[in-house]
């Protein structure tokens, strides 16, 4: 371990098992690059502002630079007996640049430090994941797209209750994939406000410009409070928040897929390539994969959990919990990024059943509704159509009969006003389309709705 950077008021060395417990090199050397862009920024700044003499804030520069380079080339040597990624680095430029690199740390603290490198490390993730729910959206549209003309059950309690296009149900997941974007983009103009300058937390007495750090790192404004910059983490919080809900959708996407496999269902098949066997029972094709989609959404609520629970009793300012943002973090964060990252292959996987769900649309019940509203625009009430269709259906599931198979007297009995052509809605083709409201499952205006998606998310459809 190299030297600390707070050593000299030290009369003696630090325990090493209190060296190892305090330390989060481990895994705060994934903010390495981000560390490093900052303190370039920050030495041109103490240049321009003439806090540090040019030609040092050159070496700094410099130095700096080829510790950027080596990161690049997956040859940098992080020193995992370091305090934390902000030390390691600060000795790395000081065996490159000896005493020039003594300078850097002026009018700076590594409360205001840490924040930078991980709302740095914020932007650049919440670009990548937005990117992926994208590419999701896209594999889900595709899979709408080429199922344009399947009608399924659809389900409400779990039970059978009305038809619908296929593709409509797929609209819904891009719905809320989009609202999980929008959130993200939303959570990052929060992100995107740059701490440094308020040092420990109360700012410094040296002339610094922090508009100067602002405008080379790209953020869109400035911390406005210096004990605020360091002693809130409500930015990860809020990203968290954001990937929960966006893992509790892909987790209920997930389990409708694992129901719609099964034998029970049988509307879909997934791919082999996406599925897994069983050690013992050799006739299985499990979806492990949806499983493990559906279980991480757990890993990443308990991460913002995690977060919440560490801030809630902490005195305003900073304090050194604060380093334990990170590892659940990271880890949400790394895990949504793989879930969206095979979700998306797997949905172009997916085959439907299509003569099994034709099969299961027999089922007349399907269009009680549609009878209701039938007998509505008849003149009837809602409430007598609905006494109706009820016993209708009763009677025709008592009897084991279909509705279609009634005469027209049988009609008569439960309603003068139920003609010969209500068989003509009793398919599940008519029964879309009837749904004709705006952003109901009318085939029409699903495939709309498809060509309006294509042009949101840039997908060819
Ligand atoms: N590693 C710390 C963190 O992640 C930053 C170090 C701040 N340490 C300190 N003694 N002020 O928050």
């Amino acid at each position: 371990m190299g030297k600390k950077l707070w050593g000299s008021r030290f009369p003696k060395g630090t325990n090493a098992l209190a060296d190892k417990f305090t330390s989060s090199i481990s895994y705060d050397q994934r903010l390495a690059k981000y560390d490093i862009l900052g303190s370039i920024a920050h030495a041109k700044m103490l240049k321009n502002q003439k806090i540090i003499p040019g030609h040092d804030a050159d070496l700094i520069v410099k130095g700096l630079k080829g510790i950027l380079e080596q990161l690049a080339k997956g040859k940098l040597k992080i020193d995992s007996q370091a305090e934390d990624i902000h030390s390691n680095i600060q000795q790395m430029l000081k065996k490159k640049i000896k005493g020039a690199a003594d300078k850097l740390h002026t009018a700076r603290s590594r409360n205001d430090q840490v924040v930078l490198d991980m709302k740095m490390y914020l932007r650049d993730e919440i670009e990548e994941t937005s990117e992926l729910i994208t590419l999701l959206q896209k594999s889900i549209l595709k899979f709408a797209k080429s199922n344009k003309t399947i009608v399924i059950p659809g389900y409400t309690h779990l039970q059978m209750a009305q038809c619908v296009l296929l593709g409509h149900h797929l609209l819904a997941y891009l719905e809320c994939l989009e609202r999980d974007k929008e959130r993200l983009a939303d959570a990052e103009k929060r992100v995107n406000q740059m701490p440094l300058g308020a040092c420990a937390f109360s700012g410094t007495g040296l002339p610094i410009d922090r508009k100067f750090v602002m405008r080379e790192l790209k953020f869109a404004k400035l911390t406005d409070n210096s004990i605020d910059s360091v002693s809130d983490r409500d930015f990860i919080i809020e990203i968290l928040a954001d990937l929960s809900i966006l893992a509790v959708h892909l987790s209920r996407i997930s389990e409708d897929l694992i129901l719609w496999s099964t034998a029970e269902f049988n509307f879909i098949d997934i791919d082999f390539s996406f599925c897994t066997g069983s050690s013992i029972m050799p006739h299985k094709k499990n979806p492990d994969i949806l499983e493990l989609i559906r279980g991480s959404s757990g890993k990443i609520q308990g991460a913002l959990s995690s977060v919440l629970v560490m801030m809630k009793g902490l005195p305003t300012s900073y304090n050194r919990d604060l380093q334990l943002d990170k590892p659940p973090l990271f880890e949400a964060i790394d895990t949504m990024k793989e879930i969206l990252g095979i979700l998306a292959p797997l949905f172009e996987n997916i085959v439907v059943e299509k003569e099994a769900m034709v099969a299961r649309l027999q089922n007349e019940s399907l269009f009680s509704v549609d009878i209701v509203e039938y007998l509505i625009k008849k003149g009837l009430s809602y409430r007598q159509a609905h006494d109706i269709v009820g016993k209708m259906v009763r009677d025709c599931l008592d009897k084991g009969k279909k509705i279609s198979d009634l005469g027209n007297r049988e009609l008569k009995k439960y309603s003068l006003s139920l003609d010969p052509d209500v068989k003509k809605i009793l398919n599940a083709w008519a029964s879309v389309n009837l749904k004709k409201s705006y952003g109901g499952t009318n085939p029409k205006l699903v495939a709309r709705q498809i060509a309006v998606w294509g042009k949101k998310i840039n997908a060819s459809v």
